[in-house]
């Protein structure tokens, strides 16, 4: 898989009201790669995901997977999002199912996949409860189950632990890095989050608003083998702290 991101810029509404929102954006993503967009609120986050969903299209510039340029959405593609997405009428199971029924899997190979992937994220237990009936960590770790089924070449993760209380966002992001160990998925994952930009991901993109554009690019290569002690190790703080200071510069003179 090779995910290239080519000189995206995207504008919305016309002539005098059109609103530059995406400046030359570039980056490009590859087989097992986990990396990170951070910036502020309306940096324009969702924006680039969006375009890599194909729910969008740039306007101008170059999105392709594989040498093809992205058109629309597509199974190769998998999303999570901030809000709970689950279908709230259907068994945890039947969610993870979903999407391998769209996909025309046989029953057996759909049950089969089902079962392994509510094990992969620790619900084997949950398979017939209701998305009512669980937590919000244990709901978006259905809705991680849920694109990993579907097998997709790139896992797009937009905030998804935004709205967790910050203890189960600490075990959800040791369980992603574990996942990803483990089962070497590609991932990129967007967040406002600098410490779990870091504490994820092998190379984090700062973007800044006003417009869109990615200000700074950082390859972060640290021992996560314990994450807890990572959190307060001296490297890390260092980097975190460093990154702050260029994100904080980034802000809108009067929002400081
Ligand atoms: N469909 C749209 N029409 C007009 N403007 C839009 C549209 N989608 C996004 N924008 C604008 O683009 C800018 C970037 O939005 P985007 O949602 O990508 O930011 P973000 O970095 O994801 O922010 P947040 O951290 O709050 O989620 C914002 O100013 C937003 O108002
Ligand atoms: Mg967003």
């Amino acid at each position: 898989m090779h995910l290239q991101v080519s000189n995206v810029c995207k504008s919305f509404g016309r002539g005098s009201n059109a609103k530059l929102v995406l400046d030359q954006v570039s980056f490009s993503l590859e087989s097992g790669d986990f990396k990170a967009l951070v910036g502020s609120s309306g940096s324009g986050k969702s924006t680039v995901m969006r375009l890599i969903a194909g729910l969008d299209q740039p306007s101008s510039g170059v999105i392709s997977m594989d040498g093809q340029p992205v058109r629309g959405p597509g199974s190769d593609r998998g999303m999570v999002f901030q809000k709970y997405s689950l279908y709230p009428w259907l068994t945890a199971a039947e969610n993870v199912a979903f999407g391998m029924q769209l996909q025309g899997r046989s029953k057996q190979e759909v049950r089969e996949r089902t079962s392994y992937f509510l094990d992969v994220v620790g619900l084997a237990d949950s398979a017939r409860r209701m998305p009512r009936e669980l937590s919000g960590g244990m709901q978006q770790r259905v809705a991680i189950a849920r694109a990993l089924a579907a097998e997709p070449k790139l896992l797009l993760l937009d905030e998804p632990f935004g709205a967790l209380d910050i203890q189960i966002r600490e075990s959800m992001q040791e369980f992603l890095h574990e996942l990803w160990r483990q089962t070497g998925l590609t991932a990129l994952l967007i967040t406002h989050d600098l410490e779990e930009a870091l504490l994820l991901a092998s190379e984090v993109h700062i973007m800044a608003p006003s417009p869109g554009r990615i200000v700074r690019t950082v390859k972060v290569d640290l021992d996560r083998r314990d994450m807890a002690h990572l959190r307060v190790s001296q490297p890390f703080l260092e980097l975190r702290e460093d990154l702050a200071r260029s994100l904080r510069g980034l802000e809108p003179a009067g929002v400081r």
